[in-house]
């Protein structure tokens, strides 16, 4: 039987990794098999199924439904199910994709059955260990066998830890492959339209634990948040982790906030093509916003996507500096242009290849999964 290839997804944010690189792999290698799992971490119609429709992504070959949990629990589910599936299909590579849950859970998997795993996405470091996917990141790489890294800083982060310079490749970013491929379909005039905004506006994207878990964080951040609507409208496609405790804490008490259900990929990035500033905590969201350039405003104290500062248009602000942030972001215009080397469209191919190197020396029959 040909090599077989398991991808491994689950959140959001894994989705517009994972199109380009199964799209090139069936491109450039047809005798590779190919199975899309879907951990099922993300279950919301707008949080996964909107991606696959939008991304002409293939239906998941399995759905493990694992939904939402402690970070153990998640964990604990996703290797369980991974593991029959892998036993079962006794993949030659497991590729897993970003810092979330389900990418370490299939880390784990995969490295004790003694499948190799290609992580996209390699070598990103906030080095804060408070942040659940700083030590996801840590974890997949130390048991990653190709390390598939999107800008220099990643391959100097994995190099200083130890990892040999052969497994380690540097492909540019799948996601901003994602971007270029539907550019056209981002449009502005018409998410301006739908959202009935008059002026200038701004989009938020507001998730992470550490700003909207607390009630006192989440209070504090609707305080700036209403700072920022005092000087334009804001937008915010709320994902499902913070909505209670912000709406709660008065989100919508302010006559220039517009909360929204989560959008699909393409209504979102239309949305935030014509804003004139985007305030955000994610790190897809900053990587976008640099190709797109639209400045973005990160509510972060650090950022494991530092390329997307010293070559985009991002920034690090607390809670209480974002306010003048945006005054300033108003008042300076649209930055000049500036993308990260390899974020070209062609990383989805570049990753395609090292698959392909690898898995031209998987014997026929699949892999010896140890069992
Ligand atoms: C996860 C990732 C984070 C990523 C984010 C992308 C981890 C540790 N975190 O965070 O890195 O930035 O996804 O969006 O993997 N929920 C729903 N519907 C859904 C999914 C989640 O209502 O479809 C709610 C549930 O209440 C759930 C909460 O959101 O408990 C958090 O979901 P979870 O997947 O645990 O973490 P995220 O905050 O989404
Ligand atoms: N996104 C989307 N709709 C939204 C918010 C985000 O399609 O309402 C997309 C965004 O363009 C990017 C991805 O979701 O492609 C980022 O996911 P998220 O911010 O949830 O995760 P992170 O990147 O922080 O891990």
């Amino acid at each position: 039987m040909s090599p077989l290839a398991v991808h491994v997804t689950g959140a959001r944010p894994n989705f517009p990794k994972a199109a380009p690189v199964l799209r090139a792999l069936a491109a450039r290698e047809p005798r590779v098999r190919q199975r899309l799992v879907h951990t099922g971490q993300h279950y919301d119609e707008r949080m996964s199924e909107v991606f696959f429709r939008q991304l002409g992504l293939p239906e998941p070959d399995v759905d493990l439904g694992v939904g939402s949990g402690s970070h153990a629990q998640q964990a604990a589910a996703v290797m369980t199910g991974l593991e029959a599936v892998f036993l079962e299909e006794r993949p030659d590579v497991v590729v897993v994709y970003g810092d979330v849950n389900s990418t370490v859970g299939a880390a784990l998997v995969a490295a004790k059955l003694q499948i190799p795993v290609a992580h996209v996405e390699a070598g990103l470091r906030s080095f804060d260990r408070s942040m659940p996917e700083e030590v996801n990141r840590v974890v997949t790489d130390r048991l990653s066998d190709l390390l598939l890294a999107t800008s220099a800083d990643a391959v100097a982060h994995l190099a200083a830890e130890g990892v040999p310079a052969g497994r380690i490749h540097l492909v540019g970013n799948p996601m901003i492959d994602t971007l270029l491929a539907h550019l056209d379909a981002f449009d502005a005039a018409g998410a301006r339209e739908r959202h009935g905004l008059a002026g200038r506006y701004a989009v938020a994207t507001l998730h992470r634990p550490a700003n909207v878990d607390d009630r006192a964080d989440a209070h504090a951040l609707v305080k700036t948040v209403h700072a920022v609507a005092d000087q334009v409208e804001v937008v915010l496609p709320l994902h499902p982790r913070g909505r209670p405790g912000l709406e709660a804490a008065g989100l919508e008490d302010h006559p220039a906030v517009r909360v929204v259900d989560p959008l699909g990929y393409v209504e979102f990035l239309g949305l935030v093509r014509g804003a004139d500033v985007v305030v955000t905590d994610s790190g897809g969201v900053q990587e976008e916003t640099t190709v797109l350039n639209v400045p973005c405003l990160t509510l972060r104290p650090n950022t494991e996507r530092p390329v997307t500062i010293t070559h985009g248009t991002n920034r690090l602000v607390t809670r209480e500096d974002l306010p003048w942030q945006v005054e300033r972001v108003l008042a300076a215009g649209t930055p000049a242009p500036r993308v990260p080397p390899l974020w070209d469209g062609r990383a989805g191919e570049r990753i395609a290849e090292v698959l392909a190197d690898l898995l031209a020396s998987a014997p026929d029959g699949g892999s010896g999964v140890a069992a």
